[in-house]
């Protein structure tokens, strides 16, 4: 048993986390400041603070808990906001990572593993499915957010020896995702679907991602853990699905009724995006579980459930 603290442990992918490391009879402790995470996603079985990761009372918890590992979820998410504040972004993602790294290489953490984007650090123009290698150029504030702590993260390893992982996550999708602001398209959509509202693509829907379960993703952190190299992956599944194909297949998987329209694109957005997953595969022997189909399945039904 290890005793292991997540930051965003209140959000879509850290409270599956979170329920996959009790199951496993790991001690877990939550930092999240609630922003966009849910009191209900809480599993009652972990340790949880209310704190912001910038505030200076994170101290306080490590000094207390003394996690052997940290996993990093708290983030700052929305790329539409980052570019409408990027000092908040900046401040909540790159200072609120510096201060969690700080406490990390004082406390003698053993392992940090960092989830970072894959979607938003390559953009338009590179090699697909794109390789870990391939040209970082990202276009908006959260993007260059997470390249940063991944590089401080460089910075904090040879300073100080902070072993960690980076996982540059595809798009993820599944049960608990917010399908408000700027959220999650399979949740918009089967949102959308449960409301009896049309679906609305932006532009052509000829734009693809990588669609991968949240499932998978946890298997994926929980492997990571022990990983003792440290190294940056891609998680994904290697595979283009375009917005409209996407919108077809989750109204038939729940076979209600849906009207699907078009409406104006949104002015720079990435055409294509998808993440090659050769070298987690190899290093880790990774394979998913969910291919789009049966990962739709599950999360239609949460959400017709919900
Ligand atoms: N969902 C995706 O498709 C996707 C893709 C690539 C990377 N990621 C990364 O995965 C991580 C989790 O994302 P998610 O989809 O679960 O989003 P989410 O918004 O559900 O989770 C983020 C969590 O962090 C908390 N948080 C935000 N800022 C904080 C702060 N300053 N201090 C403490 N807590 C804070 C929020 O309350 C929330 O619970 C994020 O780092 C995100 O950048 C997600």
């Amino acid at each position: 048993m290890k005793k292991i603290l997540i930051t965003g442990g209140a959000g879509f992918i850290g409270s599956h986390l979170v329920d996959e490391l009790i199951s496993k009879k790991h001690k877990v402790i939550i930092v999240d400041d609630l922003s966009t995470g849910q009191r209900e996603n809480l599993n009652k079985q972990a340790k949880f603070y209310k704190l912001d990761i910038q505030s200076p009372k994170l101290e306080d918890i490590f000094k207390k808990e003394k996690p052997e590992a940290v996993m990093h979820l708290a983030a700052q998410m929305n790329v539409r906001k980052s570019i409408e504040n990027p000092v908040f972004d900046a401040k909540s993602n790159i200072v609120g990572s510096i201060n969690l790294f700080e406490n990390c290489v004082q406390y003698k953490v053993k392992k940090l593993v960092f989830i970072s984007t894959g979607g938003a650090i390559y953009g338009d123009g590179v090699r697909i499915p794109t390789p870990e290698n391939a040209l970082q150029a990202p276009i908006s504030p959260y993007g260059i957010a997470k390249l940063s702590i991944e590089k401080y993260l460089h910075y904090y390893h040879n300073q100080y020896g902070l072993n960690y992982t980076v996982l540059r996550l595809a798009n993820i999708y599944g049960p608990r995702q917010n399908y408000k602001g700027e959220a999650g398209v399979v949740a918009v959509f089967a949102n959308q679907i449960k409301n009896n509202k049309p679906l609305f693509i932006n532009g052509t829907g000829k734009q693809t991602r990588d669609f991968t379960y949240v499932q998978d993703v946890v298997q994926v952190c929980f492997k990571a853990l022990k990983i003792r190299k440290v190294d940056i992956y891609n998680i994904g599944t290697g595979k283009e699905t375009n917005i409209n194909e996407l919108a077809k297949k989750l109204v038939k998987i729940s076979g209600v009724k849906s009207v699907i329209k078009h409406r104006a694109g949104i002015k720079g957005e990435q055409m294509r995006s998808c993440l090659s997953t050769n070298k987690i595969k190899k290093d880790l022997k990774w394979k998913q579980n969910y291919n789009l189909e049966k990962g739709l399945k599950e999360t239609w039904r949460w959400f017709n459930n919900e």
